[in-house]
C-alpha cells in the first residue's frame, strides 16, 4: 500500500473516499463537520437519524454527498469522547480501513488525525495509522494456487495534518512507520510459511537477500564452523534433523565507527515437534512460529536499513529444527556449551534455550552495549501474560525500562517478570552444570534464569514472544511482534546519543 501526506479540506479532495470521524454524542471532528457543512447538513441529519451511532469502530459508506468532490464519504464511530486513547484510535483506524478494503475504492483521504488522542502527538497518530493500516490490509496468500482477483484492493492511502507547518514532521512520521511495517510485514511473512518451506537454510537466503540492495551484512555460519566454535548445545538439537543448522550473523553499521552495537538474538527453531520428549499432535503444527524470534530480528534489519538509522546493530539468529530422530538428543544426556559449561538436557522440548545460549555467549565478541534476546520460549508465558504482552526479563533495569516504555508507545505492550537468584537453584543438576529446565513452577522466569548464565559479561534483556508472536483459531496468523517495539527500543537510543 502506498502513503502520502497532504494538509487540505476533506470537502475539496477529488478521490475514491474521504474517512471522517464522529463521536458517540453525535460531534463531529472538525473534518466532519466541515463535510457537513459544504454538504448543506447531509451528514448531521443522518446522523440524527441514527443510521450512525458514533460506536467505537462503527462504519457507515455515504454516497454521491452533496457539493462534495469525492466519490464517497466513510463515517467512523470514535466511541466516547473521553475514552480516545491509543487503543481507541488504533481500532477506528483498522475499521476504517477494512471497511474501504470491502468497498470499490482503491484510494481514499483519511481524516482521522484530527481527534485528539490523549498523550500523544500528530506524529505518533500519522505513525499508527500507517501501521495499523498496513496490518489490517496484510493476507498471506503465498501458498494458495490462485489468487482472489475479484477483490479491488485498497491501494493508497493519502493521511492528513491539520497545518502546512506540520507537514515535514508529518512526512517523516509517515516514513517511519511505512519502514516499521515493512519489517512487520517480512516478519509475518516469513513466519506464516510452513516449515517445509522455511527451513534454516530459507531463513539464511532470507538474510542474504535483505544485505543485497540494503547496507547490510550478512554472514552464514554452517555446521563446520559451528563446530570449530563449540557450540556443543545449538549443534546437540540440530543433530536429530536432516536440514542442516546455520548461525546467521546480521551488521547494521549505521552508527559512528567504534560505537559498541546492540546486539538482537533471535531463536530460529523452524519447526519445534519437541523432539524425544515429543510434543501432543493438537495444535503442533502451530510449532512452524517457532522462528518468529528469527523473523522479528529479520523484520527490524528490514527497518533499519530503510530508516538508515544512526546506529549499530548486529543481529544473530541461530536456526535449526527440533525433531525426533535415531540421532536426536534424548532425555538425560549432557552436552557441553561454547561457553564450557555442561548442561544437563531433561526434556529435548526445551531447545529454544539450548540454541540461544551459544548465540549468547556467540554474542560477547561484538563487545555489545546491550544484548535483547526475542524467542518463543515458553508456553508458561502464555499462561502467564496471555496474548497481550510479551515477558520481560533483564539483568539490568535500566535497560528492561527503555524496552518497557518502547513497548507503551508502541501499542507492543511487554511486562517484566522477576529474575531473582532464588529461581536459579530450580536448574541444578545432580550430573551437569545445569539442567534445562527448572519444573513446572515459574517456567517463564527458570528459562530465562537459564539464558542469563550465559549472558553474564554485557546488559541482556530476554523477550518471551509465545503469547504474542502469532495468534490461534479462526484468524491464525503471525503478528509482527515486537517488531515495533524493538525499532522504537532502537529510535530511542539513537534520540538519547
Ligand atoms: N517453543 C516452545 C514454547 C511454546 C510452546 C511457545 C507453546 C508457544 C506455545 C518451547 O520450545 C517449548 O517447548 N518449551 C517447553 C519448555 C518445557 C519443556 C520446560 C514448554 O513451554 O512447554
Ligand atoms: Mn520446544
Ligand atoms: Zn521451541
Amino acid at each position: 500500500m502506498e502513503f502520502s501526506i497532504k494538509s487540505g479540506s476533506p470537502e475539496k479532495q477529488r478521490t475514491a473516499c474521504v474517512v471522517v470521524g464522529v463521536f458517540e454524542n453525535r460531534k463531529q471532528t472538525l473534518p466532519c463537520e466541515l463535510m457537513d457543512r459544504t454538504s448543506g447538513s447531509y451528514i448531521s441529519d443522518i446522523l440524527r437519524r441514527g443510521d450512525m451511532d458514533g460506536k467505537l469502530g462503527s462504519t457507515l459508506i455515504l454516497h454521491n454527498v452533496p457539493n462534495t468532490l469525492c466519490d464517497r464519504v466513510l463515517l467512523v464511530g470514535l466511541g466516547k469522547e473521553r475514552d480516545f486513547k491509543d487503543k481507541a484510535f488504533r481500532q477506528v483506524v483498522a475499521s476504517a480501513v477494512k471497511a474501504l478494503d470491502s468497498t470499490g475504492a482503491t484510494e481514499a483521504a483519511i481524516y482521522l488525525t484530527e481527534a485528539p488522542v490523549k498523550r500523544r502527538e500528530m506524529e505518533w497518530k500519522i505513525e499508527q495509522t500507517v501501521t495499523v493500516a498496513m496490518e489490517s490490509v496484510y493476507r498471506f496468500e503465498q501458498m494458495k494456487s490462485k489468487q482472489d482477483e475479484s477483490r479491488r484492493p485498497l491501494r493508497k492511502l493519502v493521511l492528513n495534518v491539520t497545518r502546512r507547518n506540520e507537514l515535514a514532521q508529518g512526512e517523516a512520521a509517515m516514513a517511519r512507520g511505512m519502514a516499521i511495517a515493512e519489517g512487520v510485514s517480512l516478519a509475518k511473512n516469513l513466519a506464516n510459511l510452513p516449515g517445509n518451506i522455511c527451513t534454516p537454510a530459507y531463513l539464511a537466503e532470507q538474510a542474504q537477500a535483505l544485505a543485497v540492495g540494503n547496507k547490510l551484512r550478512v554472514e552464514v555460519l554452517e555446521q563446520a564452523q559451528l563446530e570449530a566454535l563449540k557450540m556443543g548445545s545449538f549443534l546437540s538439537v540440530a543433530k536429530g534433523s536432516r536440514q542442516p543448522p546455520k548461525l546467521i550473523v546480521l551488521e547494521h553499521a549505521g552508527g559512528p565507527k567504534g560505537q559498541k552495537p546492540v546486539v538482537l538474538v533471535g531463536k530460529g527453531i523452524t519447526f519445534d515437534a519437541g523432539g524425544i520428549s515429543l510434543k501432543p499432535a493438537a495444535e503442533m503444527d502451530e510449532m512452524k512460529y517457532d522462528m518468529c524470534g528469527a523473523a522479528s530480528v529479520l523484520g527490524v534489519f528490514k527497518a533499519l536499513a530503510q530508516l538508515e538509522l544512526p546506529i549499530n546493530v548486529v543481529g544473530i539468529i541461530p536456526a535449526c529444527e527440533n525433531l525426533p530422530d535415531g540421532n536426536a538428543n534424548k532425555p538425560g544426556d549432557i552436552v557441553t556449551s561454547m561457553s564450557g559449561q555442561t548442561i544437563e538436557i531433561l526434556n529435548t522440548d526445551a531447545e529454544g534455550r539450548l540454541i540461544l545460549c551459544d548465540a549468547l555467549t556467540y554474542a560477547s565478541r561484538f563487545e555489545p552495549a546491550a544484548v535483547v534476546d526475542i524467542a518463543t520460549l515458553t508456553g508458561a508465558c502464555v499462561i502467564a501474560l496471555g496474548h497481550q504482552a510479551s515477558g520481560l526479563l533483564s539483568n539490568h533495569d535500566a535497560l528492561a525500562r527503555e524496552l518497557l516504555h518502547a513497548g507503551d508507545e508502541t501499542c507492543d505492550r511487554a511486562w517484566q517478570l522477576p529474575l531473582w537468584d532464588e529461581y536459579q537453584e530450580q536448574l541444578k543438576s545432580n550430573f551437569a552444570d545445569m539442567a534445562n529446565i527448572g519444573g513446572r513452577a515459574g517456567g517463564t522466569i527458570t528459562a530465562a534464569c537459564f539464558l542469563s548464565k550465559f549472558a553474564k559479561d554485557y546488559d541482556w534483556a530476554h523477550l518471551d514472544i509465545a503469547g504474542t508472536a502469532w495468534k490461534s483459531g479462526k484468524d491464525k496468523g503471525a503478528t509482527g511482534r515486537p517488531v515495533h517495539l524493538l525499532v522504537q527500543f532502537l529510535m530511542g537510543r539513537v534520540q538519547k546519543s
